[in-house]
């Protein structure tokens, strides 16, 4: 039986990821998280995965874990742009120092394939939209060089050690699980909170900032699709989003239509690091990986507005 694991897979993408890999008939998936921000409930009723309570920033701990895995995605990270500003040191220490461990480990104990969640926020602010791999990289905050540095590792690894390796990027994730309860919570987990509580959110800036938002089911299916592409992927970056782009004032429009309801939204001061549009270019996923995104936003949001209902 391979060994697949999945490190963050207690947190909002992993925790669906696993689930993926378990409907496309893995018989048993391991979940590497420390649970800092992930949460055993996300797994709560799944069977076939296995958590190992462990920290990537403690090499010892997870080397055994990874040994011998024919898969390892890549996803533990402290997700925040605001957060590595705000406290960079416990992101860096994670996000560099941890992924350098999870790449070192599987290299060692000579894993299959490692899929990296890399993060679309590594293009900075560019004029050019839609966002192509080929551009020059522009971490605007020490989170974005962080997940930049994670896809170097990655690309290092397979040049170096030969380690297969695939670098997704992905675009802002939104779905079921995305945890609402923090200041830096991704901000669609915060709007469809607020729609159903009947309450304003709050839009740093004017609201006409645009983010490829991109539903969790069609990111965790392409990563599975990078883990069994053929080896004209191996070392490489793509982009992991929908292709499109949603002001933040036309999401919070549609969530009103949605609903029913008018809840006018209260706007603030535009926040430090923020990136003004995103938008992914797909070509490549979808020539190399076979990305084939399948929920429109306004599909996704009801399923996600579905989920927060009847899960608080
Ligand atoms: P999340 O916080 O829900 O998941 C991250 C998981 O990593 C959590 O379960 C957490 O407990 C775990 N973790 C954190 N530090 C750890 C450590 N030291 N050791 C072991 N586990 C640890 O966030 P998410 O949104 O599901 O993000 C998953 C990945 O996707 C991250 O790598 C993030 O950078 C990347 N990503 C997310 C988005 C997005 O829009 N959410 C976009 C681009 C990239
Ligand atoms: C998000 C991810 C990050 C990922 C990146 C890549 C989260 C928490 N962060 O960053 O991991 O690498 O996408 O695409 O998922 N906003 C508001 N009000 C709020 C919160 C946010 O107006 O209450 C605005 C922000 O200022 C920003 C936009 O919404 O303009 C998106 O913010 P956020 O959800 O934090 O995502 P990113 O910073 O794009």
């Amino acid at each position: 039986m391979s060994k697949i694991v999945v490190t963050g897979g207690a947190g909002f993408i992993g925790s669906m990821l696993v689930r993926s890999l378990l409907a496309n008939g893995a018989a048993e998936v391991i979940v590497l998280d420390d649970l800092s921000s992930g949460k055993r409930e996300n797994l709560a009723g799944v069977g076939g995965a296995r958590l190992e309570a462990r920290d990537i920033r403690n090499y010892d701990a997870i080397a055994p874990v990874l040994a011998g895995a024919a898969v390892v995605y890549h996803l533990a990270a402290i997700p925040s742009v605001p957060r590595s500003i705000h406290d960079p040191i416990p992101s860096h220490d994670v996000n560099i120092n941890g992924t350098f461990n999870v790449f070192r480990a599987c290299a060692e104990g000579k894993v299959g394939r490692v899929v990296y969640a890399a993060s679309s926020s590594a293009y900075g602010d560019t004029e050019a939209l839609p966002k192509v791999e080929s551009m020059p990289p522009n971490p605007m905050s020490p989170y974005a060089a962080q997940k930049l540095m994670g896809e170097y590792y990655a690309s290092v690894f397979h040049t170096c050690f030969g380690v297969e390796t695939v670098s997704l990027r992905f675009f802002n994730v939104y779905g079921p699980r995305q945890d609402p309860s923090s200041p830096y919570s991704g901000v669609l987990s915060l709007f469809n909170r607020a729609i159903l509580d009947r309450r304003s959110p709050m839009i740093h800036g004017d609201g006409e900032q645009s983010r490829d938002f991109t539903y969790v089911e069609d990111v965790a299916e392409l990563c599975i699709k990078a883990a069994n592409a053929g080896p004209h992927v191996l070392g490489r970056v793509y982009n992991a989003g929908n292709g499109n782009r949603y002001t933040l004032n036309l999401v919070w429009e549609v969530l009103q239509k949605i609903e029913g309801v008018s809840v006018p939204p209260v706007y603030g001061p535009p926040r430090e690091g923020d990136v003004r549009h995103s938008q992914a270019d797909t070509a490549a996923a979808v020539r190399d990986l076979g990305h084939a995104p399948r929920f429109t936003l306004e599909e996704g949001l009801r399923l996600t507005l579905d989920w927060y209902r009847h899960n608080g």
